[in-house]
Parts: C-alpha cells; structure tokens; sequence
C-alpha cells in the first residue's frame, strides 16, 4: 500500500464546531494567547489557564467528528494512512483513524507541572488548582504551550519523509516546528492542501481544494483514488 501523511489544524475540526485560532472570530481573538497557552502565562495565573482547557475538555466531549474526519479513516482502506495533527481534540480518533500523531498534546490527558513524563488520563473531566499526580506535584493540561518543546516532531518527520503522497487539512502553517514539516518531503512530491482561504505562504507544487475540510475531503479522495 502507497503512504499517505496527512498534516491537519484546527480547520479540520471547525465544521465540528470546535472554534480556530487565527481567524476572524477565532480563539486568539477572544483570548490572550500568552496568558492561557505560555508557561510564564501558568506561572502568573494557573487558574485562568485551567479554565481555559477545562472549558474546552468539557465542551469536546458532546463534539462529533465530521466528514473530513471520517473521510481520513475510511482512506486506511486504500492507503496507509498517518494523521499528523497539531488538534489537541480526539476526533480523528473518535472517526476511527488508527494512526494519530498529536504534535500540541491532547486535552483528555493531564500531567506533572514538573516531569511532562507523568501522563495521566483525565477523560472529560477538569483538572482541579491543588489536584496532584502521582509525583505529589500539581496536575496541568496536558499540551505543548508557547515556548515549550515539541517532542512528537521526532517521530513526525519519518512519516512526512516516507509519503508517497502529502495533504494538509486546516491549517494556517503558522506555527513551528509543525509549519516545517512540508520541508521533508520527498522532492518534487505534490501536496494536496484542503482551506476555504488562500494559502498565504508558498508552497512548491501545492494543489489547493479551496473548500471547507468537509466537502474538500471527497474531492481529495477522488483524486487521490485515481492515482
Ligand atoms: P489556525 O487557526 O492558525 O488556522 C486554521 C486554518 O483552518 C486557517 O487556514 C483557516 O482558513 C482554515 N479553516 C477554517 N475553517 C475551515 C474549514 N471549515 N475547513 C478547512 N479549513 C478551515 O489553526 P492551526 O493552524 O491549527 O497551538 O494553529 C496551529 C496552532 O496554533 C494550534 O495547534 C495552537 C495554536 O496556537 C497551541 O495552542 C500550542
């Protein structure tokens, strides 16, 4: 089977009803980025930024994958399919993907203030201001924040290096290192870039779905398909 890696954003999530970041209306807009997604942010103010992820966990657990998402598990039938997703939801999870690589964490897991190695599964629940690990130290959301080391990069690149075929879904590429991820492919590789917007950076032989992730994905199945 051919290898198809597919890079994805908060786009692909929005037609779920999960906001973006960078758009008009979007997340960035209503709150500052550099108090609930920094660490000198947590340190200023824990609570804000444990509200901030408990809103979100909370509103994910009545959130259902949508076409995009399930049109990505049904490619595992014709290709062997790795999601490389900078989401920190579970939809492609919930739509059956069996490959999925979180590069920004996930929010259903919570972990040690102090060793990000103490992972703990939180479900939808909140994580609490005094709540501990099994380290005795505070409980934090389990995700990448501004300024903060990216450790799934290393096993993202293989999988970009590898593909026989490209696609990124929802995405504004504005965020290292996952923004550099396109620099690995094979060269000369196509890639097929799904977004209602245009694409604000250059990207050698991009192929632009310029469509929401919903209806974009079946237009990239059947071009894929007749490959
Ligand atoms: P952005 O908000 O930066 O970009 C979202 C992209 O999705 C834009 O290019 C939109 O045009 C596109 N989009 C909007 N609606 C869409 C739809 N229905 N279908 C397809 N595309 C659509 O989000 P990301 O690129 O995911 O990190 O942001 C990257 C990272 O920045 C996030 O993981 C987050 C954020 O700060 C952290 O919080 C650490």
């Amino acid at each position: 089977m051919k290898r198809l890696t597919v890079l994805t954003g908060a786009g692909i999530s929005a037609e779920s009803g999960l906001k973006t970041f960078r758009d008009s209306n979007g997340l960035w807009e209503e709150y500052d980025v550099m108090q609930v997604a920094s660490i000198e942010g947590w340190n200023r103010d824990p609570e804000i930024v444990l509200r901030f992820y408990n809103d979100r966990r909370k509103q994910l657990e009545f959130t259902e994958p949508n076409r995009a998402h399930f049109g990505l598990a049904e490619l595992e039938k014709h290709f062997e399919v790795s999601v490389i997703t900078q989401n920190v939801d579970n939809l492609h999870e919930k739509a059956g993907s069996s490959q999925v690589l979180h590069l920004h964490g996930e929010l259903t897991k919570a972990c040690s203030v102090e060793n990000k190695n103490i992972v703990k599964n939180i479900g939808y629940r909140e994580i609490l201001p005094g709540e501990t690990g099994e380290d005795g130290k505070q409980l934090r959301p389990y995700i990448v924040w501004f300024g903060e080391a990216v450790p799934a990069i290393g096993k993202a690149i293989p999988l970009v290096k590898e593909a026989d075929y490209l696609a990124v879904i929802g995405t504004s590429l504005n965020v290292y290192p996952a923004a550099g991820l396109l620099d690995y492919r094979k060269s000369g590789s196509a890639v097929y870039i799904i977004d209602p917007k245009e694409i604000s950076i250059h990207i050698e032989n991009a192929y632009h779905i310029k469509e929401n992730a919903g209806t974009g994905i079946d237009k990239l199945i059947e071009l894929l398909l007749k490959k």
